[in-house]
């Protein structure tokens, strides 16, 4: 428990910043469903894949490798199925969906919660920034490829973060997708997560008039494996304050898992979320047009990356 908790009380939803997993699910059974979690092998995946399986749902967990998701997987126990999915490689992307549909795998939420954050030096992807690639296209692949496998009141939910505010106007600098024009991590990053809830409104967009929902959030600030581009001065920084202002990862996973399971949502849809509750996101965030266009420009990315790897 944080210093910082102390000071809170929960919001409108009965949980707030300290609630953990655990707790948002505590009076539901999963049992029957089926909920896929990417990046599955870490921090708040990983306790993200234990207690959706803790609940009694058959959980796909995906990682950059078979070999980290099997890990993952035989750690949780019950139901947990492994799969390859390296979202900065679109062969991979696509062979994962491919291997749900194969399966006839029918899936009542899919949790984009993988991620890389801050990369200090400008990496690119298909010519693309690649913190924008993997966190946004990788999981726009994913998504759209897995529409046909989403249950009627299948959930979406995209791991979004409150760094999403520091994102350069417009949100998205779609004219500076390489980095080519100015590239700093955090910006990149902060770019990356307003795609993130941009694509959860477009998508909530399509889904209106079923039950389908699609919704961002934010987990909170956690110490976990994100942190690994930091240099080391921030990350000495970083330990010391853990205990003053940090969440647990059992509390950074609770928005995720609320969102994705809690019978209380069912229906809301284009929301953003932190702390299990909702909240707004900087106010071009909410902009329709830019969603719509970024959608756009994010398939025909994905489309160019069927070729396999460019030059
Ligand atoms: N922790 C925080 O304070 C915080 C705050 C706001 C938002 N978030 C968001 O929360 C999410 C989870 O982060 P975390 O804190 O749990 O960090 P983490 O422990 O570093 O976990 C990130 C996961 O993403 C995976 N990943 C990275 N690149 C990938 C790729 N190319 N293909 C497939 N998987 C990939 C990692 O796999 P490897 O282990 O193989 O690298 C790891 O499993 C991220 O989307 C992050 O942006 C975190």
């Amino acid at each position: 428990m944080s210093l910082y908790q102390l000071f809170l009380s929960n919001g409108p939803s009965g949980f707030g910043y300290g609630s953990t997993a655990d707790e948002v699910t505590e009076s539901l059974s999963l049992a029957g469903k089926t909920l896929l979690v990417t990046g599955c092998n870490s921090g708040l995946g990983r306790e993200t894949l234990r207690v959706l399986a803790l609940r009694g749902a058959r959980v796909l967990g995906t990682a950059r490798t078979l070999e980290k998701a099997r890990e993952a997987c035989q750690a949780v126990g019950g139901q947990a199925v492994p799969l390859a999915c390296d979202l900065s490689e679109p062969v991979s992307v696509r062979a994962c969906a491919a291997a749900v549909a194969n399966e006839g795998i029918v899936l009542d939420a899919i949790l984009c919660n993988a991620g890389i954050m801050a990369l200090p030096k400008l990496s690119c992807a298909y010519g693309y920034e690649l913190q924008f690639f993997t966190n946004h296209i990788g999981h726009f692949i994913l998504v759209t490829g897995l529409l046909e496998q989403l249950s009627e009141t299948g959930r979406v939910v995209m791991l979004s973060s409150s760094a999403h505010r520091m994102a350069p106007k417009g949100g998205v600098e779609l004219d500076n997708l390489d980095g080519g024009r100015g590239y700093t991590g955090w910006r990149a990053y902060a770019q990356s997560k307003f795609a993130n809830i941009l694509f959860a409104k477009e998508l909530a967009r399509r889904f209106a008039g079923t039950e389908r929902t699609a919704n961002a959030v934010h987990p909170g600030v956690i110490l976990t494996g994100i942190s690994r581009h930091l240099n080391p001065v921030v990350r000495a920084l970083q330990g010391a304050i853990v205990p003053l202002f940090f969440k647990t990862v059992p509390q950074g996973a609770a928005t995720q898992v609320y969102v994705a399971t809690h019978p209380a949502l069912a229906g809301v849809s284009g929301k953003y979320f932190a702390d299990c509750n909702e909240t707004s996101p900087r106010p071009d965030a909410e902009d329709a047009a830019k969603a719509r266009e970024l959608w756009d420009v994010s398939e025909n990315i994905a489309a160019a990356t069927l070729g396999g790897r460019a030059a």
